[in-house]
């Protein structure tokens, strides 16, 4: 982390977990134990379903609600999708974009992953872009050309206003619910390639700003080593994020 030149910021993605009825204790009990000035930003990811629910337990809180995924549309025939004035109305401030998962199951390429960026933007949300390589990718030592290239794809013809409200989450495919973290160095070399395209698309104060987060089995046991790194400024966090005890153990490790 740099907390000098960025915010530190700790996300978690609920996926299609949970229910509305658990927004609430869970709320609680982050609440209870963030207090009024938690030591870096709070973000909970849940389902479409549960913003509202989970707006209303963080209003007036230092914990902020985001959606999984957003519409490139601003609005009209799209059936089954939100668009990203209905999430904003709902009281959600960030919306995750390319989680590796919509690109697998969904088929969501860097383009479409642009544009919903660019809407999401739009609309006054803050978003999270993730990227991240294929174990086999790694195995032919090709993750820092495919990080690079979803970037650039992703982010291109962004403005700087823009990108203040856009934070990069890179996720290794491989490490995602598997239990098998990114080692803090794989970790921190990558984010540190990040920042160095960010520098080469926006220039070097822009790259400077931009949170950067790690995500994949990032977990109490190992977010301390993996936050203390310069370029990794906070977590993107799955399963360790569903249970609020467990989450608030990996926003303490961003205290240090
Ligand atoms: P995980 O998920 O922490 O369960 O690995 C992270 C993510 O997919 O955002």
């Amino acid at each position: 982390m740099n907390r000098r030149y960025r915010k530190t910021i700790i996300a978690g993605n609920w996926k299609m977990n949970r229910d509305v009825s658990d927004v609430r204790p869970y709320g609680e009990a982050l609440l209870a134990l963030a207090g009024k000035k938690p030591p870096c930003e709070i973000v909970v990811c849940t389902p479409f379903l549960m913003i509202p629910a989970a707006a209303e337990v963080f209003r007036g809180s230092p914990v902020a609600v985001g959606a999984q995924d957003v519409s490139e549309a601003d609005n009209g025939a799209r059936t089954g999708e939100v668009s990203a004035s209905q999430l904003a109305a709902a009281g959600a401030k960030y919306v995750i974009i390319g989680h590796s998962e919509r690109r697998e199951y969904h088929g969501e390429d860097d383009a479409l992953v642009g544009r919903k960026l660019k809407t999401a933007l739009r609309h006054g949300l803050r978003a999270i872009v993730c990227v991240g390589e294929r174990a086999a990718q790694r195995e032919k030592g090709a993750e820092f050309d495919v990080v690079r290239r979803q970037l650039r794809e992703a982010l291109y013809g962004l403005d700087l206003p823009q990108l203040k409200n856009t934070v990069i989450a890179y996720e290794p495919v491989w490490a995602i619910g598997t239990g098998n973290t990114a080692s803090p160095l794989q970790a921190e070399e990558m984010c540190r390639d990040i920042r160095l395209t960010l520098r080469d698309m926006f220039g070097a104060a822009a790259a400077r700003g931009t949170s950067v987060l790690y995500g994949g089995s990032m977990k109490p046991s190992n977010a301390a080593e993996l936050l203390a790194r310069p370029d990794i400024d906070g977590g993107l966090i799955g399963g360790a994020s569903l249970n609020a005890k467990d989450f608030y153990e990996i926003v303490r490790a961003a205290e240090q």
